[in-house]
């Protein structure tokens, strides 16, 4: 999912500068203003997008993220992640014999909740603010089990054993990631016959980054590098990568805090007509699960 409001910097927006833009439908007023005559220019402004052109600026950013605390801001945080563990038990499954490896964990907190339903796991993330987060939540953390938090980049995965992993996760991550094809073969190469490969990513295609922010010339990129894929872009590379097994579902993800509170009202009354209309662009996100083939005889 798009990330929280990484906080000040010289190159980041101020907090508030965010909340304004990002929930904002702010109200300006243009001129002199008198008792008879008031004219407004109504101006949306969307995320305000950091400039980003390797690993070093994405690791930077979620630094900052991870010192500001990363909170939700598209909704209410319990329900939504709530809801996404849903959608990792339904589609994917997660075992109690599994070895789970989250990639772009960031605070840890999908496996702070599944690691007791399975049998070891691991998060990894580029941001080593990132994953000092997770570490401390796993510090207060009742039940630790064989969980651990280690600074890895998606795109190698150089701590994790070839055929060592039954799940890799993947939530809200993936559009964050420079060569997406890097990061799938990567994924393959880790797990082991049979595993399987869930992801939760925005839409390329969805009807808010597609054709209703460009209209209102809202930015909807927290980093100028990050790319998000369509459905069948998604399908074609995890194709290529050698997973021979798809299923997909719409995910329900309205990123409410990089928008106005209009354009938000507006989207989700789209995706409960996407849903029962099966329109899929006018749903956020797609979840995605994968498998790797069974050992070839
Ligand atoms: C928006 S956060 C989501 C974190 C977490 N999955 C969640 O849902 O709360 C995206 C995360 O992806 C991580 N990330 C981006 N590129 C990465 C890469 N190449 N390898 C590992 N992690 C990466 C970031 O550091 C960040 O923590």
């Amino acid at each position: 999912m798009p990330p929280p409001n990484p906080g000040n910097s010289t190159k980041l927006p101020t907090k508030s500068a965010v909340y304004l833009g990002a929930a904002g439908l702010e109200k300006a007023p243009l001129g002199r203003s008198s008792d008879t005559e008031r004219r407004f220019s109504w101006s949306f402004r969307g995320v305000v997008t950091t400039a980003s052109y390797d690993t070093r600026d994405i690791r930077s950013f979620f630094d900052q993220c991870a010192s500001t605390g990363s909170a939700e801001q598209h909704g209410h945080a319990q329900r939504l992640l709530e809801y996404r563990l849903r959608l990792v038990r339904s589609l994917a499954r997660p075992q109690p014999t599994d070895v789970l490896l989250d990639v772009g964990c960031g605070n840890g907190h999908h496996l702070l909740a599944l690691g007791p339903e399975v049998a070891r796991s691991v998060g990894i993330d580029i941001s080593p603010g990132m994953i000092e987060s997770a570490r401390a939540s796993l510090r207060s953390f009742p039940s630790k089990g064989n969980l651990t938090f280690e600074v890895d980049n998606a795109e190698e995965l150089s701590g994790v054993a070839d055929q060592s992993v039954d799940l890799a996760i993947c939530i809200g991550a993936f559009e964050h990631m420079l060569d997406k094809r890097s990061v799938l073969a990567s994924i393959y190469r880790v797990l082991k016959f049979g595993g399987r490969f869930f992801c939760l990513t925005p839409r390329a295609d969805y009807i808010w980054y597609r054709t209703i922010a460009p209209l209102l010339g809202v930015a909807t990129k927290h980093l100028s590098s990050d790319r998000m894929v369509t459905h069948n872009e998604f399908f074609a590379l995890l194709d290529e990568a050698g997973f021979y097994r798809t299923r997909s579902a719409p995910w329900t993800f309205i990123p409410k805090g990089d928008m106005p509170a209009a354009a938000a009202l507006l989207l989700t009354i789209l995706d409960a007509i996407g849903r029962r209309a099966r329109l899929n662009s006018f749903r956020g996100g797609l979840s995605v699960c994968a498998w790797k083939g069974a050992k070839p005889t």
